[in-house]
């Protein structure tokens, strides 16, 4: 091994206690992410990986932009950090404003969070805050659902609908929440786009109003395509269903588009996609292109004034916020991001880029160890079958994917795949094509 390549061998693996990873496989045989450029990943064996899964739908410019780093730095130079409160910084004015021509409908005034997760978080505290300030705080129920994914704080953790993520802390969650079904039917296999069925589990909602009392839910929170568990596509009607039950009953509707936010489905949010207005929601890592952690919450103006307008003059409207909230170098870098979304008409390239990526990513459905295969916009999921217990064809397919030099997420037995939208169609090709030759040798030796 040359000493290039060793000096990006950390000396000690033992003390680092890494985040959703098989720590003790991982130590015993690492994986150590070098170098990033464009659509490509070196590892500390200096190989090259092309980028499947836009870092963790993080970056779908692409890696080592030289605008956004530009403006870190620079703004590093002028203003490295203030803090947010009682005080504010031009540029977080200027980047909500830029936020609010993409958001659909009135959902106009922003805050801004750390991450996906506290954005969740900042989610749920508007709706009660602002239920309270209508006088109706008897509304603390939430509504999530099953293979939901919303982040991993405590209230996020509650709303997910991934079992692992919750068991272990079912004794701390939040009370009162509930779970709608997963919209995964076994007639969904291999359907590309919107499946024709299943509006009507929607339902769920109407069912959890008569049963728990409609006056008692706060609000519903949506992934408008659930990402984390590959890409489960909305039935056609569904999420218009799930409107028209919060509008009947006072319920928010929040839509988490923590993934779908920033043009993965091909327009600005899965929101504006589907032609359905949330009240509040979510989006995070594309937000900066992944490079600097960013949260952000999307409100619709009437809440905002009835929870600012339900407070004495001169007092604190509402008491919530993150000493990271906003930072200058976040904002700096989602500004340069706003500007090459609009230069490069980013959403449209993603939009026209589709069709071609979910026709490469069908066309692996001959793989026999492929159980399913789901996809929308940039973004899809490959479940691979399960041998014994689940999750280990996931890691094992993923590791032989890596090292025929694509890099992606397993989630479970589920690959999940959601390029960067400056690919080109080479790209894909040899996205698709290393997949093949990835999922195929898994499947010879195990
Ligand atoms: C839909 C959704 N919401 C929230 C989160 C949490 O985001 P973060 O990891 O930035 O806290 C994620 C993360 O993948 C997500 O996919």
């Amino acid at each position: 091994m040359s000493s290039e390549i060793r000096v990006s061998i950390p000396n000690s693996l033992n003390e680092y206690w890494m985040p959703f990873t098989s720590n003790r496989d991982f130590k015993s045989n690492p994986r150590l992410i070098t170098e990033a450029k464009g659509v490509y990943f070196k590892d500390h064996l200096g190989r090259s990986q092309i980028d499947a899964s836009s870092g963790l739908f993080c970056n779908p410019l692409g890696h080592g932009r030289k605008e956004i780093i530009k403006a870190i730095t620079d703004q590093l130079e002028k203003l490295d950090f203030c803090q947010p409160f009682q005080q504010g910084f031009g540029g977080s004015f200027e980047l909500a404003t830029k936020i609010s021509r993409h958001t659909p409908g009135n959902l106009n005034k922003i805050f801004y969070t750390i991450c996906g997760s506290t954005a969740v978080e900042t989610a749920i505290k508007i709706g009660i805050a602002y239920h309270k300030a209508k006088g109706h705080g008897h509304r603390y129920r939430f509504v999530g659902r099953e293979k939901a994914y919303h982040g991993m704080n405590i209230g996020a953790t509650t709303l997910g609908g991934m079992i692992n993520n919750i068991k272990t802390f079912s004794s701390v969650l939040m009370p009162g929440v509930l779970h709608m079904r997963h919209t995964m039917l076994p007639e969904h296999k291999f359907v590309k786009g919107q499946p024709e069925t299943g509006a009507e589990l929607a339902d769920d909602l109407e069912r959890f109003a008569i049963n728990f009392g409609a006056e008692n839910i706060a609000a519903c929170i949506v992934e408008p395509i659930s990402g984390s568990v590959g890409t489960l596509v909305p039935p056609k009607g569904y999420l218009q269903r799930l409107r028209q039950i919060c509008d009947k009953h006072g319920i928010l509707l929040i839509f988490d588009e923590v993934i779908t936010g920033w043009g993965r489905t091909g327009s600005s949010f899965a929101a504006v996609e589907y032609g359905v207005t949330p009240d509040i929601m979510t989006m995070a890592k594309a937000t900066t292109n992944g490079i600097v952690p960013m949260g952000v919450v999307a409100v619709k103006e009437e809440i905002y004034d009835t929870i600012t307008q339900s407070s004495p003059d001169g007092a604190i409207e509402f008491f919530h916020g993150y000493t990271y909230s906003g930072i200058p170098i976040a904002v700096a870098a989602a500004l340069a991001v706003q500007d090459i979304f609009e230069k490069e008409d980013i959403f449209a390239r993603a939009k026209k880029l589709s069709p071609y990526f979910l026709d490469g990513l069908f066309s692996l459905k001959d793989i026999s160890v492929i159980d399913n295969i789901r996809g929308y916009g940039m973004m899809g999921g490959i479940d691979i079958r399960p041998k014994d217990r689940p999750g280990k064809a996931g890691l094992q397919c993923f590791k032989a994917c890596y090292d025929v030099g694509v890099n992606f997420k397993a989630t479970g037995d589920c690959l999940i795949v959601a390029p960067p939208f400056v690919c080109e169609k080479k790209h894909i090709d040899e996205i698709i094509e290393k997949m093949r030759k990835g999922i195929t040798a898994y499947s010879k030796h195990n």
